[in-house]
């Protein structure tokens, strides 16, 4: 073992294979590159400066956010391209917009007249901020409907500080799907929505340049869809059990575990101390069963953890199991976004071996 071995580290940490990673991205630019279109990667993902760079070198137009926070500090870094794909509207995050506006090319997401109207006052005196309209494709989150926009989007044009130019939305329900057809199907719909929302725009005279989709398990299809402009995949840069599960990556494309220690052997029982606060709780979409316990052991296929407590992951044995105290393993967690968010920084390795340690930046930062 080198002295810079992922195992002479402390436990828990969080471990991201660089060679993995570089590939991730490498593959989502080639497919934006081959349909002539533009990737603005969710970086709620990774909220890492260093990430982010890797995806602008890669050829990403910007960077897409979903908090304000987030936004600003990956502005304070020198990214001058981003989507807030939120439906900001209270007044202490209007007052932090219009701040970060004067320092970089910001769009916001608006999903009704009312949010509209608060943003346009709350610009008066600005230059007029850049918005696309969020439009739902059947997550039934954020968005209007698509029978909606026209009517938003006629409304906005008369709003002095506000300037549409873009639609998009995100869906977030293939997570749920049961099939690849059924994600190629999702796929289909979420640009249909966008195409069929930026059609009637543009028919009534309102040029609708942008239109962008992206959720990991459909952005591959949607991307070959004509009349896209843009994808926006987050958890694609890391891939996770979740996405194993949906038959979207494999566990050999996951570049993002968790290392672990084992703290106790019982009879039937291993403990891991990674519990809800290094794997977290995630077991994929209501309705998707395919994600097996909370995080996959490599190398370890009779070992599944069970249940966590906070410090505490609780694993069964299905078979005699080599694993003993003190014993190290690798865990591909079942949502890589929110494992990322609950460390300070990423041990960066090629084949085991840490290159490099990368502070996880924007972690925590909600507002
Ligand atoms: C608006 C928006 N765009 C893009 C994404 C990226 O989705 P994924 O992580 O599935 O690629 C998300 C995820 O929540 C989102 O909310």
């Amino acid at each position: 073992m080198t002295n810079n071995s992922i195992l002479k580290l402390d436990t828990p940490a969080l471990l991201l294979d660089l060679n993995l990673l570089e590939k991730n991205l490498d593959e989502i630019s080639s497919i934006a590159k081959e349909n002539n279109i533009s990737w603005r990667p969710h970086i709620k993902t990774h909220k890492s400066l260093q990430i982010a760079k890797m995806q602008l070198e890669r050829g990403a137009c910007g960077i897409t956010v979903a908090k304000l926070e987030e936004a600003e500090v990956m502005v304070a870094a020198g990214i001058v391209d981003i989507l807030i794909a939120y439906p900001l509207s209270s007044e202490q995050k209007l007052e932090r917009l219009r701040t970060l506006t004067n320092q970089a090319k910001i769009t916001i997401a608006i999903d009704s007249l009312e949010q509209a109207k608060i943003v346009d006052e709350a610009f008066n005196g600005a230059s007029p901020i850049t918005v696309w309209i969020k439009v739902n494709s059947g997550l039934n989150r954020c968005g209007v409907e698509v029978n909606e926009v026209l009517d938003l989007a006629t409304e906005i044009t008369k709003l002095p500080n506000i300037h549409l130019t873009g639609i998009f939305t995100h869906a977030g329900h293939s997570y749920a799907a049961t099939s690849l057809e059924q994600i190629k199907s999702i796929a289909k719909c979420e640009a249909q929505t966008v195409l069929d929302s930026a059609i009637l725009c543009e028919q009534a005279g309102i040029p609708i340049k942008h239109r962008s989709i992206g959720s990991t398990p459909t952005f591959k299809y949607g991307a070959t869809i004509d009349g896209i402009t843009e994808i926006r995949p987050g958890n694609a840069a890391f891939y996770d059990m979740c996405q194993v599960g949906l038959g979207v990556a494999t566990a050999s494309n996951c570049a993002l575990t968790v290392l672990a220690s084992v703290a106790s052997v019982k009879k039937d029982r291993i403990i891991f101390d990674t519990g809800s606060k290094a794997l977290a709780l995630d077991q994929g979409a209501h309705g998707n069963k395919s994600v097996v316990g909370f995080g996959s052991v490599i190398g370890h296929p009779e070992v599944t953890i069970e249940r966590l407590s906070e410090e505490h992951g609780v694993a069964t044995l299905s078979a005699t199991s080599t694993l003993a105290l003190t014993d190290k393993v690798q865990i591909i967690p079942n949502h890589a976004c929110v494992v990322a968010n609950l460390f300070d920084e990423y041990n960066v390795h090629r084949n085991s071996v840490i290159v490099d340690s990368w502070p996880v930046d924007a972690r925590g930062k909600m507002r």
